[in-house]
């Protein structure tokens, strides 16, 4: 079992906890994630390990409720265990000194764009990045993004943070004013990473990627996580997660993730009527 041993609310429906695996921590690299289950009987969940501390022997994990199974862990406590924590999976991101790194992360992809910005600022690099929400109460990391870059800008959508407008708006607006890139990683919904992947092909900044497929085992063998790079099927368990954003089909990935919508609806509300948790914000924030 793994024992919980601190939880943060970050925002409305988004937690982080560390959770006490030390086999994890001491081999994590950033990119890297693991498979989660909240108890013996429940379902695979893929969450990314945002931070370790190798004292502790503890992971972070940032996770936002949108569903049936995140919702129920947002229920856990410090003090309560898991019986699973399997990784660290998926390979680690490629980090040298390649100059200068735009780091782009949109909504929960702010966590798994932590650590690489992080690594990418370590190994030499110049990073500017750019987080971005719907709104102010969403954004996550602020704090822990700025100390890893050296110029950071938000955006929300609604305005009620940094500017208004999308993360590509500031994108195109630093191209304006003249900076250049000699990288982009980019993580977040899918429809944004598309966006930045359009922009930066535009600009010819060559772009990673971090895709969120649905995942079962997590380790090559269901052919669940399956993503078209280039003209070639991949499996983002362990073929990526990070993949060259200019050649992924997003429109095929998008479909996907839709594929089995009114289950999940179905299972989050027999979770709601059971245990009586309050549904509206998760199928609000969790479908938008
Ligand atoms: C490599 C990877 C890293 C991820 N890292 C994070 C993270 O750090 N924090 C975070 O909050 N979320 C992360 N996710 C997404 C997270 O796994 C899903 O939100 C979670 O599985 C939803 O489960 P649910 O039962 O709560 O929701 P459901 O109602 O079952 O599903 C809600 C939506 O989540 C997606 N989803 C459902 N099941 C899976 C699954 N088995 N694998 C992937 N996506 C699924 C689908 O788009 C679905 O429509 C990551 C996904 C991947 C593939
Ligand atoms: S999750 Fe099964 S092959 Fe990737």
């Amino acid at each position: 079992m793994y024992q919980i041993l601190h939880k943060e609310k970050l925002g409305p429906d988004i937690w982080l906890y560390r959770i006490k695996a030390p086999d994890v921590a001491r081999y994590r690299k950033p990119g890297q994630f693991v498979i989660v289950r909240i108890s013996e009987n429940g379902e695979r969940i893929p969450i990314t390990i945002a931070d370790v501390d190798n004292e502790e022997g503890s992971v972070t994990l940032i996770v936002q409720a949108v569903g049936k199974t995140t919702l129920e862990m947002t229920g856990l406590n410090p003090g309560d265990a898991v019986p699973t924590v399997t990784g660290p999976l998926g390979k680690p991101t490629h980090i040298e000194n390649v100059g200068r790194v735009l780091c782009v992360g949109g909504g929960i992809g702010i966590a798994p764009l932590y650590p690489v910005a992080r690594g990418m600022r370590e190994a030499g690099n110049h990073v500017t990045s750019i987080i971005g929400a719907r709104s102010a109460d969403l954004l996550i990391l602020e704090d822990r993004m700025r100390d890893a870059s050296h110029e950071m800008i938000i955006t929300t959508d609604d305005g009620t943070k940094g500017c208004r407008g999308f993360v590509t708006d500031s994108i195109r607006n630093l191209i304006d004013i003249g900076d250049s890139f000699d990288l982009c990683v980019a993580m977040g919904p899918p429809i944004m990473m598309k966006c930045v992947c359009d922009m930066t092909r535009e600009y010819g900044i060559p772009t990673i990627v971090s895709l969120n497929p649905i995942m079962v085992d997590g380790t090559g063998m269901c052919g669940c996580c399956r993503v078209t790079v280039g003209s070639a099927v991949k499996f983002a368990c362990v073929d990526g997660p990070e993949f060259d954003g200019h050649q992924v089909d997003f429109d095929e990935l998008i479909t996907r993730l839709s594929t089995y919508r009114n289950q999940e609806r179905e299972s989050l509300e027999r979770f709601g009527s059971e245990s009586g948790c309050r549904l509206d914000a998760v199928l609000e924030g969790g479908r938008a």
